[in-house]
């Protein structure tokens, strides 16, 4: 590839912060940079946060769900419309996943089809465990009605803000506020990484307690190894942190640069049959990745055409998240929806968003779409 979809962007400063921890030998899965990085996450966020910095995003789900107390017997309703880590860990736990699609209007979970299938289970008395709406690709899912329907059935909510970190709901509330946890990734792709990493931001001190215990081993307080549970090794390393500090020093750069290279795309590909991905008022997406959608009987093309086409200039792209309802993995499972999300996933695609990416670069992506739809 010459063009990815979503590569790191260093901005320098995390050297320092690595040489740091380099000059300590704090090389471990503790030490300052580890602090200073949760600290400074969680002044970010704003407000009575704990945060636990993880290895995954994925990790921090596993424990969010565990700490809720999900069990075999439980339910956990999810978006469809997501990646696998941010369903994988309800198998972890044994539980079951029912599926939701999308609402039109912001690609993020339909309220009301939620808000009308909680009113059903409570009936049956089969009311989930936990909740997870999904932030997708930088957009804030509506959280304040999620957390109200969601509290007055006494459920859980787990906000995956895997993607989102940088982004508003109703202007000042930021993503990776919500429910009673939410999760953050760090991976290479993301706005800002570690590498690899994770966090969990979480409103409960005892959740951020249990958190930090279940990953280091579920060590109990002796000076041997003790253990009356059992835990799993799930710590950010000291050095992945050290980046993650230089990297908050530019997050919201990184948030403007994405938009910018959004609305640059929107400037040159707002054709006839392209459809972008839409940004409800009040909310401020990180527009992770630039997504849209093609009707090819408007353009004379599908996105599949167009996604080979890029990929022979060596440009990456990516069809739209496959909807976990239609994976070969979950095929027994329940969804409820209208199938939103299987016509996103058949017409839909990612274009490359790295906020390192040049304008010529982008340029030259633009061109090679346009010469696809208009010819
Ligand atoms: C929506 C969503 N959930 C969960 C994850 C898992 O994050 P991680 O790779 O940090 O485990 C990702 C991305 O990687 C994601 O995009």
């Amino acid at each position: 590839m010459r063009i990815y979809l979503s590569s790191p962007h260093m901005s320098g400063i995390e050297q320092k912060y690595l040489e740091e921890a380099f000059a300590a030998n704090f090389v471990s899965p503790f030490g300052p940079q580890l602090d200073k990085f949760e600290d400074m996450v969680r002044e970010y966020l704003g407000g009575e946060l704990y945060c636990v910095a993880l290895n995954s995003a994925t990790s921090a789900l596993h424990l969010a769900l565990r700490i809720a107390g999900v069990v075999t017997s439980d339910e956990v309703w999810v978006s469809s419309m997501t990646f696998a880590g941010g369903v994988f860990p309800i198998n972890y736990l044994g539980a079951s996943p029912r599926f939701f699609d999308l609402d039109p209007n912001s690609w993020t979970i339909d309220v009301s089809l939620l808000t009308e299938e909680l009113e059903y289970a409570a009936r049956e008395n089969r009311l989930p465990k936990v909740i997870i709406p999904t932030d997708l690709y930088g957009q804030s899912v509506d959280l304040n009605p999620i957390e109200n329907i969601a509290e007055s059935y006494g459920v859980k909510v787990i906000v995956d803000s895997a993607e989102s970190l940088g982004a508003y709901y109703n202007k000042t509330r930021k993503a990776g506020t919500g429910g009673d946890a939410s999760i953050i990734s760090f991976n290479a792709n993301k706005i800002i990484t570690t590498s690899g990493g994770g966090m969990l931001v979480t409103r409960h001190k005892d959740w951020a307690e249990q958190a930090r215990f279940l990953a280091t081993q579920a060590r109990d307080p002796e000076p041997h190894y003790e253990h009356s549970t059992f835990g799993y090794n799930y710590r950010l390393s000291n050095i992945c942190a050290a980046i993650g500090i230089g990297q908050m020093h530019v997050l919201d750069q990184r948030v403007i640069r994405r938009r910018e290279i959004f609305d640059n795309y929107v400037k040159f590909l707002d054709q006839p049959g392209v459809s972008f991905m839409p940004e409800p008022l009040g909310r401020y997406s990180t527009r992770w990745l630039t997504t849209l959608t093609i009707n090819p009987s408007v353009t004379g093309v599908s996105s599949n055409d167009i996604r080979k086409k890029l990929l022979g200039y060596k440009i990456e792209t990516r069809p739209l998240w496959k909807p976990m309802h239609m994976q070969p993995l979950y095929s027994g499972a329940m969804y409820h929806g209208n199938f939103f999300d299987e016509g996103l996933f058949k017409n839909g695609m990612c274009l490359p968003s790295g906020s390192a990416m040049t304008e010529k670069e982008q340029n030259e992506v633009i061109e090679i779409f346009l010469d696809c739809v208009i010819g």
